[in-house]
């Protein structure tokens, strides 16, 4: 009888023991493969993701700690980068119901070509940071999905080699150093290789302070050039072979706008300029004659504004009243992000840190489907707001609130 008595009593105990437990954060935790609720969870292929953050974390914990804070970083106390995010929120969307809304199409004419869709792929520098195949990966990807591409200045890959991977023109981010020289050496190269627009990036020309890398560093000490070799080193990167690059450094805080007007004269193809963020700058860039802008604050990597690159796209937009493309980058991450953007009259929206994470994670896997996701995510909203086509998507569908 006691006998019986202590099975049943253990029993219960037992299972209100598997009740609490199947209950309990910990049951979620095993569920979902986290170690703890806590913390991210770390996908194991490209396929699980649900959205593109979930790449940042596969990424954090693959590079090191330098590295990753190198794509993480923004400025001073990182609060544009922080701006970037919230500035979305900012603005609410307003769908339009019973639309007929079952053949979808993404596509956008710009700068003389058609593109598949508006996402773009940002210039981001040293990829060999965050993995191996560098460049190649990102434009065996941008190939894969027909997403455009823009290359920067300082790649680890030669021009040529990504061409061949991507198999389309792509775009060619500009550093102008204090050289005029090397500019025209830089421009006239990216033509030959084939690029059909070059972008020249004014925001970076008075140095900028990134704390959240240099503190990384001090505890993450090794060479990076151990990682990376042998481009590390801004002149010895492979778009700079050939040119006398003796001394020079990125920046060129002698740039104004008779140099764009001078280096707009000098270029073949279009010409854009990357990195404004305010109506006056917009206007002069209109009577620069130039061909386009992207509204950019190089994801919060230069100028500790403390407004998000969102915030700053309806002035520039009022300013340009239409007379060129205005295309924007800074937090995008969410399909919502980007119609947002496309509603407040941008014509395209470049993304950098997710497809890196994409690319640290997984290398071209992990860049394909980041660029899918955001499509895939775009496409999704564009048919909740009732819009079939670009065109379609209007002012009316946002409102700021
Ligand atoms: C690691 C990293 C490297 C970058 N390198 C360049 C560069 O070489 N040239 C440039 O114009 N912008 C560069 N950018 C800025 C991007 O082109 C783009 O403006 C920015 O990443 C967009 O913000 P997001 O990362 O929040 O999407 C870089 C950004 C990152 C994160």
């Amino acid at each position: 009888m006691i006998d019986t008595l202590f099975r049943v009593t253990r029993h219960d105990s037992r299972r209100q023991f598997l009740q609490w437990l199947a209950a309990s954060p910990l049951a979620a935790a095993a569920q979902t493969n986290s170690p703890s609720p806590n913390e991210p969870y770390l996908l194991k292929s490209p396929q699980e993701a649900i959205n593109v953050l979930e790449f940042e974390a596969v990424a954090k914990q693959k590079l090191p700690p330098a590295h990753f804070a190198y794509m993480a970083t923004g400025v001073d106390d990182d609060a544009t980068l922080r701006a970037n995010r919230a500035g979305f929120d900012k603005f609410k969307l307003r769908p339009r119901r019973l639309v007929d809304v079952r053949d979808l199409d993404t596509k956008r004419t710009l700068f003389g070509s058609t593109l598949e869709c508006p996402i773009i792929i940002a210039p981001t520098g040293n990829q060999m940071a965050f993995h191996p195949q560098a460049e190649l990966a990102v434009a065996k990807a941008a190939g894969a999905t027909k997403t455009q591409m823009m290359l920067s200045t300082v790649t680890n890959t030669k021009i040529e080699d990504v061409m061949r991977a991507v198999a389309s023109p792509i775009w060619y981010q500009l550093y102008a150093t204090q050289r005029w020289e090397v500019t025209e050496q830089l421009v006239r190269h990216a033509e030959q290789a084939g690029a059909t627009v070059i972008a020249l990036t004014i925001d970076t020309n008075s140095g900028r302070r990134t704390d959240t890398l240099e503190r990384a560093k001090r505890y993450d000490t090794r060479q990076c050039s151990a990682c990376h070799t042998p481009t590390y080193g801004f002149n010895r990167k492979p778009m700079f072979d050939g040119i006398d690059t003796e001394g020079l450094t990125t920046g060129n805080p002698g740039m104004d706008w008779k140099f764009v007007d001078k280096l707009r004269r000098f270029t073949k193809v279009k010409f854009i300029l990357k990195g404004l963020e305010t109506a006056e700058d917009a206007r002069l860039a209109v009577d620069a004659g130039v061909d386009g802008l992207i509204v950019s604050n190089h994801g919060a990597r230069a100028t500790e504004t403390g407004r998000g690159t969102i915030e700053c796209l309806p002035e520039v937009i009022e300013a340009v009243e239409g007379r060129m493309p205005v295309l924007i980058d800074g937090g995008f991450r969410r399909g919502t992000d980007i119609f947002k953007a496309l509603a407040l009259g941008a014509s395209a929206v470049c993304v950098g840190r997710p497809y890196l994470w994409g690319l640290a994670s997984f290398g071209q896997p992990g860049v394909e489907q980041v660029l899918r996701l955001l499509r895939t995510e775009l496409e999704l909203i564009m048919r909740q707001c009732g819009t079939r086509t670009l065109a379609d998507i209007k002012p009316a569908h946002v409102m700021r609130g």
